[in-house]
């Protein structure tokens, strides 16, 4: 099993340019079924959870592979409805087929999906809007079967701005009789890659980062090509790394619109900040100092994704910064690993606080999930000595090649 080993407490500098964003094409994945033709996406990020998307394509009959860099899918072949419990527990993601798959083919058969590791991760809301769509579901040992025949729009009150929920309900109604008018949606960016996505091949599909989204049931009416959006949680990663080891980082292929919230904590840890057009620059010196509290939102709130991260970058800040995590019921699972290094943090249920410590030592960690690896990193750039971080797996779902990356900036990294 492979591992990074990191020998920290060197100043980074340099340009990277932003890979594309894993929460933006996992959807766009399942999307491209509800065409039955050919689709390219550029810009997509070489990620183990983009595999296993290859691999739900392939299974549902679609031709799927990468030529050079770009990612195409000719689902013009797509001959069945199932995925199987394998393939769903891949990845969480796996549950946005269901709205793409009963959309192209009005049947359905699959399981829950896997990625449990932020705690309790329902679906209720996604299944809800199915059903209000007009699918009918049941569910026996553990596989779900969907039928929607006849789904038709209306209007659709999600109790709770969820991504995942707005993105299945999306894919669902593009397939329905008549107009969909989804309230409450997730404004996250992701989204609006999404609805571009699908009006870029005929759908019908308006308002995508406001909170009513508005779908016309209409099939996609030809083949096309398609940039994903850049990975902002990525792009945070790049910029607490910086900010916590010291240095200067030029990010291009960014939005620093969809950053602010990130990147105006930063700025309140001591950074200097500026951009441009796709483009952020960070300047620090590595004594940063806490920012008070961060209380993960739904997008334009601050991100939940950024939350470890950005922990990792203050552990050294001086004072305390308080976090308080209200998506996600367990996400502080990262904590135990930077307390190895010396980090000071104390957790009562959704509330972290983050005593600055004067050095961080390296030691020897494991990923605990995704974000929470990408968070040991950071530490670990921060930290003196080696760390050597373990389980990398999670990290290699939504990051493309950390240690090619963060070496462009100078720091002592390897894949072991
Ligand atoms: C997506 C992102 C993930 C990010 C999260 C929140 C992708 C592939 N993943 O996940 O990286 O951390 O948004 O920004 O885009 N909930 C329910 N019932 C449901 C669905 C969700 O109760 O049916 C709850 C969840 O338990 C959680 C909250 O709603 O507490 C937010 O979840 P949601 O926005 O759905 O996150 P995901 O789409 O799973």
């Amino acid at each position: 099993m492979s591992h990074i080993v990191i020998q920290g407490g060197r100043r980074l500098e340099g340009a990277l340019a932003v890979q594309g964003a894993k929460n933006s094409v996992l959807p766009i994945l399942a999307a491209t079924i509800l065409h039955p033709g050919r689709s390219v996406l550029l810009g997509c990020p070489h990620l183990s959870d983009v595999e296993a998307s290859i691999r739900i394509l392939r299974h549902l009959g679609c031709k799927a592979g990468w030529e050079g860099e770009a990612l195409t899918v000719d689902a013009s072949s797509l001959d069945r409805w199932d995925i199987p419990d394998h393939l769903m527990r891949e990845m969480r993601s796996s549950v946005v087929f269901l709205g793409a798959i009963l959309a192209r083919m009005g049947w359905a058969e699959l399981s829950h999906p896997g990625g449990c590791e932020l705690g309790p991760r329902p679906i209720d809301l996604h299944l809800s809007a199915l059903r209000q769509l007009g699918a009918l579901m049941r569910e026996e040992s553990g596989c779900m079967r969907c039928s929607a025949q006849h789904m038709a729009g209306r209007e659709i009150v999600l109790s709770m701005p969820s991504v995942g929920a707005t993105e299945n309900a999306i894919l669902a109604a593009c397939g329905a009789q008549g107009e969909t008018i989804l309230v409450n949606a997730a404004r996250e960016p992701e989204i609006t890659d999404l609805q571009n996505f699908l009006c870029g091949m005929g759908c019908q599909v308006r308002g995508a980062g406001s909170s009513t989204v508005c779908i016309q049931g209409r099939r996609p009416t030809h083949d096309s090509t398609y940039a994903v959006m850049p990975d902002r949680i990525v792009a945070a990663t790049y910029l607490s790394a910086v900010a916590a080891a010291g240095g200067e980082v030029e990010l291009h292929r960014v939005s620093h619109r969809h950053l602010s919230t990130v990147t105006a904590a930063l700025h309140a840890a001591g950074c200097q900040i500026s951009g441009g057009e796709g483009q952020v620059v960070l300047c620090s010196t590595g004594q940063l100092h806490s920012v008070g509290t961060i209380r993960t939102a739904p997008y334009p709130g601050f991100p939940t994704d950024a939350q470890a991260i950005l922990m990792a970058a203050l552990l050294r800040a001086k004072g305390a910064t308080v976090f308080v995590e209200n998506i996600f019921e367990n996400r502080y699972r990262h904590v135990d690993e930077l307390c190895r290094m010396g980090a000071d943090i104390s957790v009562a249920d959704r509330v972290a606080v983050v005593t600055g410590v004067p050095a961080l030592f390296g030691a020897k960690v494991r990923c605990t999930d995704l974000r929470g690896g990408a968070a040991l990193m950071v530490a670990g750039l921060a930290a003196g000595g080696e760390t050597l971080i373990d389980d990398i797996f999670h990290i290699q779902r939504g990051y493309e090649d950390p240690v090619r990356d963060l070496r462009a900036l100078g720091a002592e990294i390897r894949l072991e």
